[in-house]
């Protein structure tokens, strides 16, 4: 490479013209591919559009040996082949304990029953005629990246870091639907509950129900899908996905929690002491490098290179993300780029010159509210290895000298 290309690359971020590889005599450019020659399908070929079938590989995928059966399983997200900080709908990973309710919307309704000066009964008609907003919110299970806590196991970003998803929802301010129902003074906690087989049950606190908290009926624009909810699900902004109740039926207010199966068997957190944390809501400050990654090599030899990521946090917004290309050695803080909202994804890059040897690939996110992504050294300190949930540690890619990536660990 000679000097002044050098400089051009790593001078300005727009040059990537520069990394072209055809060559004036590609017949790419010399002849006409059949597209050009024919004409394509009319606009009638697909009322609801699907993407082109180039990119069959952007797909969810389920890790055969995680689950005994599809009923009761997860399917991950495939963060590697996304751009930005908005989840298209059909690639939003699912995890469903029961099943995916087929819900007929005539049908559904959401009573509010419990602490309440009168028990109410909403059709979906009716949950139309509040006032609505749109938010964009991150959903990550509180079990992503639960694979990971004893060693790096699994090879690619999706199936380590793929339980999170980021979209619009629009829906009904929560404290809207409480306040038409009265909530009594001594309300402290809400329970929302699923109509699917499994009638997943949380219990929330009254703050939180009545600060962000949504009733959501679409999603990026359109209805809620059936695996993520249709026709309503609960927004729990920033807290753990569990409490995101889909299929939504009721909600009951009480004054103390329920203490139900999946806030005392599930969603604990074990401590190397035998004593669990519980009630452990909100997600922590995290990222992951998701180009280069397992899944998406880098192709070319060495020379300009885009590193890309996704970062969030359950507290508030994503302040800065620093990135290593050497195991934690030297950091530099990578560019976030698009919108940056409280509890949503945050998308960031950093542009680099590969010389074509190994790497090893972190990124480290900082919140708003000033917590620091720990690595995986540090988080195991606190909180032993017996933990399922809450891994918010550093992820480490070893990028090998031909481009090939894979999950490692570093001390
Ligand atoms: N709600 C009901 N009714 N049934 C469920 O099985 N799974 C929960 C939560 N809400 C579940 C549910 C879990 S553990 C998570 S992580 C999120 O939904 C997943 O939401 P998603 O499928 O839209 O990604
Ligand atoms: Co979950």
């Amino acid at each position: 490479m000679t000097l002044s290309r050098r400089k051009l690359l790593t001078g300005a971020v727009g040059s990537a013209a520069l990394a072209t590889t055809a060559r004036a005599d590609d017949p790419a450019i010399t002849e006409l591919p059949d597209w050009t020659v024919y004409l394509g399908d009319g606009v009638d070929a697909a009322p609801y559009g699907v993407p082109s079938e180039y990119e069959a590989d952007a797909v969810r995928r389920d890790v055969p040996w995680l689950t005994a059966d599809p009923v009761s399983s997860v399917n991950f997200t495939p963060l590697h082949k996304l751009e930005g900080i908005i989840t298209p709908n059909g690639l939003c990973f699912e995890r469903h304990h029961g099943g995916v309710a087929q819900i007929d919307p005539a049908e559904h309704r959401l009573m509010i029953n419990g602490l309440v000066d009168k028990p109410l009964v909403f059709t979906m008609d009716d949950i139309k005629r509040f006032p609505r907003e749109n938010k964009i919110y991150f959903l990550e299970c509180a079990a992503n990246t639960g694979m990971e806590w004893r060693g790096a196991q699994l090879n690619g970003c999706q199936f380590t870091h793929g339980m999170v998803h980021c979209v619009q929802y629009t829906g009904v301010p929560l404290r809207y639907i409480l306040e038409e129902a009265g909530v009594k003074t001594s309300a402290k906690w809400i329970m929302p509950e699923g109509a699917d087989a499994s009638a997943m049950t949380r219990s929330i606190p009254l703050e939180k129900a009545l600060d962000d908290c949504m009733v959501a009926f679409a999603m990026n624009g359109e209805a809620l899908r059936p695996e993520q909810g249709y026709p309503l699900r609960i927004v729990v902004p920033g807290w753990e996905g569990n409490m995101w109740v889909k299929w939504l039926r009721r909600i009951e207010v009480g004054d103390e929690p329920w203490h139900h199966r999946e806030e005392t068997s599930k969603y604990t957190d074990l401590l190397e002491s035998g004593k669990a944390r519980r009630f452990t809501w909100e997600m922590d400050v995290k990222s992951v490098i998701t180009n280069p990654s397992p899944q998406a090599p880098i192709t070319h030899e060495k020379g300009h290179t885009v590193l890309s990521g996704l970062a969030w946090s359950g507290r508030g917004t994503v302040e800065r993300v620093d990135v290593s290309i050497d195991g934690g050695r030297n950091w530099t803080t990578a560019r976030i780029d698009g919108p940056s909202h409280s509890k949503a994804l945050h998308r960031f890059y950093h542009e680099f010159d590969w010389e074509g040897s190994p790497l090893l690939l972190q990124s480290r996110a900082i919140d708003s509210e000033g917590w620091v992504q720990p690595t995986k050294g540090a988080l195991r300190e606190v909180r032993g290895t017996e933990s399922i949930y809450h891994n918010n540690s550093i992820q480490t890619w070893h990028v090998r000298k031909g481009g090939e990536v894979e999950n490692v660990e570093v001390g």
